[in-house]
Order: structure tokens, then sequence, then C-alpha cells
């Protein structure tokens, strides 16, 4: 198969008409061009196909939750399911509606309730927090040129209503220890990770090797820690789209408000796609339709 050419012919059979939005809650990423589209995938041999911009950096955004959720569990082990849980939640990635039933246990780690006990946990572990994640996402793929986005980090701390209210809630149930504007400046300059479709491909490649990157040779995490960490994104990495996610894509995936969705089949591929208008629920518009026809095309879901 030619996949180079699939990636082009695929991008040509899109709906004509996009009709998501770029995310405007964060000014910084209002700024970004709505008709970028980029298309990233590696096999776990490293052999790469790529199309359009795929080379241009973008604000990862929640895609990120998916490094400091597998720091987290690098360092706590399955202790850390007593702090958060695995279950999906069928709701929004900021909503606070489940927290109270729930006791201040965040349903999933990749809600932002769940995201924000995650980052409190490293927060207590990591002597350099922005230093050490850094480093930790550098040593996925050796690229050492990935960098945190500044501007956009200090758009979302100005933004933070939302998230500073998740902190205190779950702060009086006692599931957040540390200061909260430590905690929301970590997030949030998480959330401002930046990468190109290439990048995030190879920096989830692990997840489809069996927790060995295939760029270093370097065992990230355990066979059985990489299955859980699959798990948890098929079953929560597109919040209450993650059925649908599933249902039409196939694969466990992680999406992030910049516009990007990250994908993987374990033991073969991971594919990375960036277009920035959004769906109703988040997720990117094209992205969602480009991985449903990739996925088909290529005859390979995990299902
Ligand atoms: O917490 C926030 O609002 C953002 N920084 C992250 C949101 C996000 O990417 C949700 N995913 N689709």
């Amino acid at each position: 198969m030619d996949v180079t050419a699939l990636l082009a012919k695929l991008y040509q059979q899109l709906p004509a008409e996009n009709t998501g939005e770029v995310a405007t809650y964060i000014p910084e990423l209002a700024k970004v061009d709505p008709t970028k589209f980029g298309v990233h995938a590696v096999t776990c041999d490293q052999r790469a196909y790529a199309y359009g911009d795929s080379e241009e950096c973008f604000s990862i955004q929640s895609i990120a939750k998916m490094f400091t959720l597998t720091m987290a569990y690098q360092r706590e082990g399955n202790q850390l399911w007593e702090r958060v849980d695995v279950e999906p939640s069928g709701t929004p990635f900021n909503s606070l509606v489940q927290l109270e039933a729930d006791k201040g246990i965040p349903r999933n780690p990749m809600n932002n309730s769940g995201a924000l006990v995650v980052c409190d946990i490293l927060l207590n572990y990591l002597a350099e927090p922005k230093k050490d994640l850094l480093a930790f996402v550098h040593s996925l793929t050796g690229d050492e040129t990935i960098n945190f986005n500044e501007r956009v980090a200090a758009s979302e701390r100005e933004t933070s209503a939302r998230n500073r209210a998740l902190i205190e809630f779950i702060r009086s149930f006692g599931n957040i220890n540390n200061d909260t504007e430590r905690l929301l400046d970590f997030y949030c300059t998480l959330c401002s990770l930046e990468m190109n479709c290439r990048q995030l491909a190879e920096s989830f490649l692990f997840l489809a090797n069996q927790g060995i990157s295939p760029c270093t040779g370097k065992r990230i995490v355990s066979s059985t820690m990489t299955k859980r960490l699959n798990a948890i994104m098929q079953l929560c990495g597109l919040y209450d789209e993650a059925g649908e996610f599933a249902f039409r894509v196939g694969l466990p995936g992680k999406s992030g408000v910049g516009g990007g969705i990250v994908a993987l089949h374990p033991g073969d591929y991971c594919v990375a796609v960036w277009s920035p208008p959004l769906n109703p629920k988040g997720n990117s518009f094209y992205g969602m339709a480009y991985l449903e026809a990739f996925t088909s095309e290529v005859g390979e879901s995990i299902y």
C-alpha cells in the first residue's frame, strides 16, 4: 500500500465544509490559522509517512495529560488509582458535576479534574517540575527541540477560573495538597507544550510498542502499564466523545483543544493529526473524520 498517497487522498475526501470552530476560551489559541492540516503516521519499526502541515508546531493542550499520567504512574504504581479512578465520565473535559457524588475522586486522569490530581501528585515528587516534565518528554524520542509556549501558558493562567474552581473543590475532599497557584502554573505549562505531528506521533510510539520507545530503544513503562494507559486513552481520551471515537476510529486516542488528536494501534503504528476547528464536544472535526477514514481504509483498528 502506498501510504503517502493514501494520506493525501484521505485529505481530499474530507467533508468539504468544516463545521468546527477554533477554541477561543484561551485567547492565544484563537489566533491559530483554521485552515492548517497535518498528519504523520509512524510504525513501530519506524517507517514514517506524512501529509500537509505535519512539521508545523501547534499547542497539544490536553494531549500532554498522557505525559504527566505516565510520569505519575511510573512513580506511584497502582497506588495512583486510589486518588483518581479509571472510569469513563461521559462528561465534558472541564466538568465539575461528578466530583460531589464521587467525594473528590475524579472519574479518570484525562478529564481536567483527574489531570489536576495527577499534577498535584507529581509536584510532590519533582524537584523542578517543569524542567523534569520537559526532560521526560525529550526522553521519549531524544528530540530536545520540544518546548512549552510561555504565551499560551500565560493566556491559560489568565482564564483559569474553572480549573481553579476544580482545584479548590477537590481540595475540600482532601485530594489536592499543593498550593493552588503552583499547581495551576504547572498544569497550564503542561497544556502549553508544542509539537508537530511527527513529534507527537513519535512521542506516543512507546504506547504502541509495549512500553519501549522505538526511537531510543529505552523502556518507559512495563507492558502491563502500557495496557492500562492505552485502556484509559480508549475509554476517557476523548471525554464525552470517547464512545463515538471508539465506534468510528477504533483506536485508543487522545485529543486536545489545539486541534490535535493522536491515536495508536498497539504493536503496529501511531498516527497524529492536526486541524484546529473543533466540533461541539471540543475535538478536532477534521481530525475525527480523517482518522475514521484512515482506519477504515487501512483496515487496522483494534476491533
Ligand atoms: O484545561 C484546559 O482548559 C486546557 N488547557 C486543556 C483542555 C483540552 O485540551 C481539552 N481537550 N480536548
